[in-house]
């Protein structure tokens, strides 16, 4: 009998669906480092460089020692009980852990919770966004979930009904959106960052594609701002931040603001300012704008990605609506204890005069710090090479550098029928062992071409990358020159 589940009868919204990071070139990687195991010296280097993936610790970023104690502690609350513990834990991670298990219905780590997340510990992450922002937070407003990235399949599920509604997507995204946007049917309606300006995010762009999607008869329902931006790392300006707010006041958009990134900028003359604090300076409220933050414990200085913990802020929406997000979180019963807890660590760390407060700090600044040295490292060098040119990072993990390639190596792609961008980054890998993400996969103007490449791998491992990529590259010019 044939099989009755084939890729052709499945559902289409699976199959448009395209989630490029994890994409072919990991697969090629991934069999590259089987060959490097199991057949030492056969390629020329000796590891695999994975830069193409947000994920901190698994390049060997520590966690950090305050919040790993806490959770442990939670993790077997009989510790908590034994006087041992007091020589091996910090004294405010005890604290800090009996503080939580009491606010823990039954004390019970393992059972459901409610389904936004256990009540005290929203409570301390809404204290966490008021110390932040100086406007006060909501509990109730607050929903706990397994990263940032069920938040977003969420918020997609309740705006989109048809592909007549459009979502306003950045371009270049993190294809968490226009996958997300694919598997719920909807239309992702495009607005082009400025690379010219490092990555601008220019309001009269949005009203242009926003006037464009309606003339072609589509609802739009929602604008995503990744701020700051992934893959293109630019922090946004407070007056921009303003504008967009306006634009979304003024045109009924539903704020979708990616705010994962928020304490991983490096420049000086550019700070986050969440979009709940912008609206709030504005005067606006509960009536004006609806907005959505999403914030997660897999990136700042913490990249606890596998941990699974987030939370989305949903303010704006009147009650019946609100009971329609609760119902669908309570479809996924609730997210998991220990990312809940994470959470809510990573939005009320220690405090000066904590026990941990000097080495959380340490730590703390030592992973910011080394970023931002790591970002400079490979910026400079990739402006360095022929042809290349890559705007600063200013915040998040990423740099994503444009390359003007010949045309002799735009044909040699086409004819093995890829993109060029993922032609350079093919030749790349099975050259240097470097993983980058072509960046096709996160779109990009036609005609242009990128690579979204991380500043994660540990400082040691940079000088490698840059003598490696720098060397490719000559050779790639020197083959494909016009
Ligand atoms: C901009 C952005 N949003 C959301 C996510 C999803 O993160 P998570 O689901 O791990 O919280 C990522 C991950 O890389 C990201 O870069």
């Amino acid at each position: 009998m044939a099989p009755s589940v084939t890729v052709d009868t499945i559902n289409p919204k699976v199959l448009k669906c395209e989630y490029a990071v994890r994409g072919a070139i990991v697969t090629h990687a991934q069999n590259l480092q089987q060959q490097l195991q199991t057949n030492p010296g056969s390629l020329p280097f000796d590891e695999i460089l994975y830069c193409n993936i947000g994920n901190p610790q698994s390049l060997g970023q520590q966690p950090i020692t305050f919040f790993r104690e806490v959770l442990s502690l939670l993790d077997h609350p009989p510790l908590l009980d034994r006087d041992d513990t007091h020589a091996l834990y910090s004294a405010d991670s005890i604290d800090r852990a009996f503080k939580i298990l009491d606010s823990i219905p039954g004390r019970a780590t393992g059972a459901y919770s409610h389904s936004q997340g256990i009540k005290g510990l929203r409570d301390q992450i809404a204290a966490g966004i008021t110390a932040r922002d100086g406007f006060s937070a909501n509990a109730d407003d607050i929903f706990l979930t397994d990263g940032a990235s069920p938040g977003v399949h969420m918020m997609m599920q309740l705006l989109i009904r048809s592909e007549k509604d459009g979502i306003l997507c950045p371009i270049p995204q993190y294809p968490l959106y226009s996958a997300s946007i694919a598997l719920h049917g909807g239309t992702l309606v495009p607005y082009y960052l400025d690379e010219a300006t490092g990555w601008g995010l220019e309001v009269s762009e949005l009203k242009k594609q926003l006037d464009d999607a309606r003339s072609k008869g589509m609802t739009v329902r929602a604008l995503v701002v990744i701020n700051p931006g992934n893959p293109t790392g630019q922090v946004l300006a407070e007056d921009n931040q303003k504008e967009i707010v306006e634009f979304c006041k003024n045109e009924g958009l539903v704020l979708l603001a990616d705010e994962v990134y928020q304490q991983n900028v490096y420049v000086d003359d550019k700070k986050f300012n969440s979009f709940k604090k912008i609206t709030r300076s504005m005067g606006y409220g509960e009536e004006d704008v609806a907005l959505v933050s999403f914030q997660s414990v897999s990136k700042g200085y913490y990249g606890e990605c596998g941990k699974r913990g987030g939370y989305m802020e949903v303010t704006g929406f009147t009650p019946d609506v609100r009971e329609q997000i609760y119902k669908v979180a309570s479809v996924n019963l609730c997210s998991n204890i220990p990312g809940q807890i994470l959470a809510s660590l990573v939005m009320n760390p220690p405090k000066d005069g904590d026990e941990s407060f000097e080495s959380y700090t340490a730590e703390k600044d030592g992973i910011l710090s080394s970023l931002a040295k790591r970002a400079k490292t490979l910026e400079a060098a990739l402006n360095s090479l022929e042809g290349v040119s890559c705007n600063k990072a200013e915040g998040a993990m990423y740099l994503f550098p444009r390359f003007d390639l010949p045309n002799k190596a735009i044909e040699a792609a086409r004819e093995e029928k890829i993109a060029p961008d993922l032609f350079y980054a093919q030749r790349l890998l099975y050259a240097t062992g470097i993983v980058v993400v072509p960046g096709s996969g996160f779109r990009q103007v036609p005609g242009t071409w990128h690579v979204r490449c991380t500043i994660l791998p540990q400082e040691d491992k940079i000088p490698a990358i840059v003598t490696r990529l720098t060397a490719f590259h000559e050779k790639f010019m020197a083959e494909f020159r016009d």
